[in-house]
């Protein structure tokens, strides 16, 4: 590590936080126009209490949720099983081309990279604003990490991957595709991820369940992501091979899901 990045600590960033907290803003919106509500006569006062307390309740319990979900998926514990999962599946020999799409601040494309010896790991993302507006946090954070010469982080996005076909060995998408919006890009975001892999190559992607329990912890949230069931049709109609899919059972439920491009 560089003398400059000694002590400094990396920064993932609290993915898609905004959402929720913006759910903690309505539920203080209704717990405001219940409260306005209890000062006045009925049947106003009943008015407001009716809005104002389902509201407020539904608001504080999503955006609270989210501490499961940043315990579950975001925290230093979490991130190591996580992607060490990840890697092991992908059984990394040190020397492979991986393509890590939609890599935000750079999580899973440095925990990769560290397991490459003449390898490198390119991370793609379009940079939206759900984690991170550039790429510079995620090249801020592989300095830190000490694979500075092994990654790199640029725009790109999945419905149209600026690469050759057959250029990767491996391609990850951590917790991408559920913000791909529709079927049919979906299914595109498949076909570009199918055209970069090289024959042989594999695909690894991780995605929160939609499970009953989600819906428990998210309440309507839990439309944001998707079924087991979802992904490995997904992935079987883009042509891949020997999938192989992992449910980590937790609240919520994660799954792994690792196939190949056929050698042909
Ligand atoms: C939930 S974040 C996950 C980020 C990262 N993989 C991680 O595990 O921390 C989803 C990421 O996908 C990116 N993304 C969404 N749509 C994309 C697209 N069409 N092409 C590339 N990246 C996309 C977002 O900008 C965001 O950084």
């Amino acid at each position: 590590m560089a003398e400059e990045n000694k002590g400094k600590k990396p920064n993932y960033g609290y993915t898609a936080v905004k959402y929720f907290a913006y759910m903690g803003v309505i539920g203080f919106i209704g717990l405001c126009v219940a409260l306005i509500g209890s000062f006045l006569t009925p049947p106003l006062s009943t008015l407001l209490m009716l809005i104002g307390i389902p509201v407020a309740f539904v608001g504080f319990w999503i955006a609270v949720s989210y501490v499961v979900l940043y315990n579950s998926l975001f925290k230093r514990e979490a991130q190591e099983k996580l992607w060490g999962e990840i890697t092991k599946l992908s059984k990394i020999r040190g020397d492979e081309k991986i393509l890590d799409v939609g890599c935000g601040m750079g999580r899973a494309s440095i925990r990769l990279a560290k397991q490459l010896t003449t390898g490198k790991v390119t991370g793609i993302d379009i940079y939206g604003g759900v984690s991170g507006t550039s790429p510079e946090p995620a090249r801020r954070n592989a300095k830190i990490e000490g694979v500075a010469d092994r990654v790199e982080f640029k725009y790109g996005n999945v419905l149209d991957i600026p690469f050759k076909d057959n250029t990767f060995d491996v391609v990850n998408a951590s917790s991408v595709l559920h913000e791909i919006h529709g079927l049919e890009n979906q299914q595109k975001a498949m076909q570009e991820i199918y055209r970069v892999l090289k024959p042989g190559g594999k695909f690894v992607t991780l995605e929160i369940l939609r499970a009953p329990k989600l819906f428990f912890l998210m309440l309507f949230f839990g439309f944001v992501w998707s079924p087991k069931e979802h992904w490995t049709n997904l992935i079987k109609q883009t042509g891949l091979e020997n999938l192989r899919a992992f449910v980590l059972k937790a609240l919520p439920d994660i799954g792994i899901f690792v196939a190949e491009k056929p050698r042909k």
